[in-house]
């Protein structure tokens, strides 16, 4: 195994003490399995391209809001570091997720840093230890995949009143350990305010969590939460715990031309912003 040159400085900053073996390695990112004293965690180190892109979609996405507290937990989780390296690093949308959704109760990996491009968080794994298996990779039960849908429904809800939508949710995002499922992969996460594609975006991700579970429990493919949960927040009265039914009468009469226009734009904007990060990949 090739280990890259960014593990082996977290190795020397004694961030983490062993590289124990690759997990996933994919167009963005590679994640490896790492030993940190006695804890087994998950190390993910973004490739150039990502880093890129990152900027690109860091750009694309309006009304993101200024760091506060997180930043002092930044320094105290990686105490060996300048203050101003972390501050700098801290620009990664991911890791600044993850803390973010913690914190609001959404179920993520516990992150426990970014140092040098790399995300060091907590390995979830499955009821033996091994690491966990993508949603898309289960059989389940019809009424566990309703539970499964709850939750996950829950937890886009929770995301929402955090003013963020993931934008990749699908069953490769989502890991099942014993208690259900876990979100990941939080990159491209988008505002939801301020961001003219926001609605297509949260459709498209329910969609999947929908299309996905509804292989186990049909009755799913008959529920509409992503437009019943957007309708809310746009009223301004969805919170962490608003009661939903997965109906949803759309109001035909308030057809919103230019608001359509404008998310199809903005989704061809990120289609766009996508494809020339996998043309810079690969020209690498
Ligand atoms: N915290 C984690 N615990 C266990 N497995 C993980 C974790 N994070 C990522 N993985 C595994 O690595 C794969 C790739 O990670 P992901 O964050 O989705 O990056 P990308 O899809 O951009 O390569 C995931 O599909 C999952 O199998
Ligand atoms: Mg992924």
């Amino acid at each position: 195994m090739k280990t890259p040159a960014s593990l082996l400085t977290l190795i020397d900053e004694g961030v983490i003490d062993e590289v124990m073996r690759p997990l996933k390695s994919g167009k963005e990112a590679a994640v490896y399995v790492v030993r940190a004293g006695d804890d087994v965690r998950c190390a993910k180190v973004y490739k150039d391209m990502a880093q890129r892109s990152f900027q690109k979609r860091v750009q694309y996405q309006e009304g993101r809001k200024s760091r506060g507290s997180r930043e002092a937990r930044a320094v105290a989780t990686g105490s060996r570091y300048g203050r101003r390296q972390q501050e700098a690093e801290w620009k990664n949308a991911e890791v600044e997720a993850l803390y973010q959704l913690r914190e609001a109760g959404v179920r993520v990996p516990e992150p426990y840093g970014f140092f040098h491009g790399v995300l060091v968080m907590e390995l979830v794994t499955d009821a033996d230890g091994f690491s966990a298996p993508r949603l898309g990779e289960v059989e389940l039960e019809p009424a566990r995949a309703r539970r499964f849908h709850q939750a996950l429904v829950r937890d886009v809800v929770r995301m929402l009143c955090c003013g963020l939508i993931h934008g990749d949710l699908s069953a490769y995002n989502v890991l099942v350990d014993p208690e259900g499922p876990v979100l990941i992969d939080f990159p491209q996460v988008v505002s939801a305010t301020g961001n003219n594609a926001a609605r297509t975006m949260l459709l498209r991700d329910v969609n999947n969590l929908t299309a996905t579970l509804g292989r186990w429990a049909p009755d799913l493919l008959d529920t509409w939460y992503g437009e019943e949960m957007w309708a809310l927040f746009e009223a301004g009265q969805l919170a962490p715990d608003t009661p939903l039914t997965g109906h949803f009468t759309p109001d035909e009469h308030a057809v919103d031309l230019d608001g359509v226009r404008d998310a199809i734009n903005d989704a061809r904007e990120l289609a766009l912003i996508r494809q020339q990060g996998r043309e810079a990949a690969d020209e690498d």
